[in-house]
């Protein structure tokens, strides 16, 4: 018994010279180690007379818990103080200070995008989805393409395994369009379109055009020419003036070709608008009575005109960049030079 005592006592100084993790193992080894004081006295427990037995077996169990208690407690308390000085050395971090890094720009063409969809939203138009994987329905069909039209080629469309394509034009979402208002509607429908071309510096595979729709009872040509207008000269800030061409699309009727003053030499003449001082920007006209037909409208009833916006000749306009396939190359040196903060 003396001998138990004798530990304990030990083990109560000990405890005192404590200070860190190290010691604290070391105190643990030495008391509760395989070779440690407790550890032993345990063994020993068959030396002891019989009638003793209990009573020490009682009194080192006790001991040990002890033990075990109070360097568990102190080894929470060392770790607690560790977090405590940790915290107070570090430097109070503000969470609302504005980000250091870079957080990347947006794309030219989604600056452009959102640019000319609010100009044509506060003129009350929405602006709706199309798809990208197309019917050849909706994409050729429904738009009045006949059925011998060489854009149907397999040069031309990227025809899916399944008779599917993805959509070559954002008419493809015309027929969609019309049938979900079916009646009066102004709608714009911006999108990617695939087409298998050689490609050069005007010629992408992939592209985006905005298609446009404006339906209601005696629309007029005049009412084209005007959200045209209004469109261009708030995109390139400056009175844009607009003329009109012959021009045919399947889905149109009379078609046209779209040109705007050239917005580099404001029509004086220069190598971007070869000095014709126009700008071919958009083909359009007035909805073709088949393409209302195939969307079960009336076209006794309905009138419209559509366009559809060559989105990437504009912004190379806007940006001044001079090869198509910049749009697409994820070439930051390029693109982020006309970068508007994400
Ligand atoms: N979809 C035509 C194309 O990709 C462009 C087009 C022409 C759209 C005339 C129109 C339009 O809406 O009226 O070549």
């Amino acid at each position: 018994m003396d001998e138990l005592n004798e530990i304990e006592k030990e083990f109560d100084s000990q405890l005192l010279e404590i200070k860190d993790e190290k010691k604290l193992e070391d105190v643990r080894i030495a008391f509760l180690g395989k070779k440690g004081k407790i550890t032993n006295s345990m063994s020993k427990i068959r030396e002891i007379a019989v009638e003793k037995r209990k009573e020490f077996g009682q009194k080192i169990n006790l001991i040990k818990s002890k033990i075990e208690n109070s360097l568990s407690s102190l080894k929470e308390k060392l770790e607690n103080e560790i977090i405590q000085r940790k915290i107070a050395n570090e430097k109070p971090i503000d969470i609302t200070l504005p980000v250091k890094s870079s957080t990347g720009s947006l794309h030219p063409r989604t600056t452009l995008q959102k640019e000319i969809e609010d100009v044509f939203v506060s003129m009350g138009f929405s602006i709706e989805d199309g798809y990208e994987v197309e019917t050849e329905f909706n994409n050729f069909d429904a738009v009045n393409v006949p059925k011998s039209h060489p854009a149907r080629d397999m040069q031309d469309t990227f025809w899916l395994d399944n008779g599917q394509l993805l959509k070559t034009q954002t008419s493809a979402a015309q027929n969609r369009i019309l049938r979900k208002y079916n009646g009066t509607l102004k709608a714009i429908f911006p999108g990617r379109c695939f087409r298998n071309e050689a490609l050069d510096h005007s010629h992408e595979n992939t592209f985006f055009q905005i298609e446009g729709m404006l339906v209601d009872h005696n629309v007029s040509v005049a009412n084209l020419i005007y959200f045209m207008k209004k469109m261009l000269s708030e995109v390139f800030k400056t009175d844009i003036n607009i003329r009109l061409r012959p021009g045919f699309f399947p889905f149109v009727e009379p078609g046209f070709e779209m040109d705007a003053t050239c917005t580099f030499c404001k029509g004086k003449g220069c190598p971007t608008c070869k000095n014709s001082g126009w700008l071919e920007l958009c083909p359009c006209g007035m909805i073709h009575p088949n393409v209302f037909r195939l969307a079960g409208l009336d076209p006794n009833v309905y009138s419209g005109f559509a366009f559809g916006l060559g989105f990437d000749r504009l912004v190379m306009l806007k940006t001044g960049l001079d090869d198509i396939r910049y749009l697409n190359s994820g070439n930051l040196k390029v693109l982020s030079q006309f970068g508007v903060k994400a």
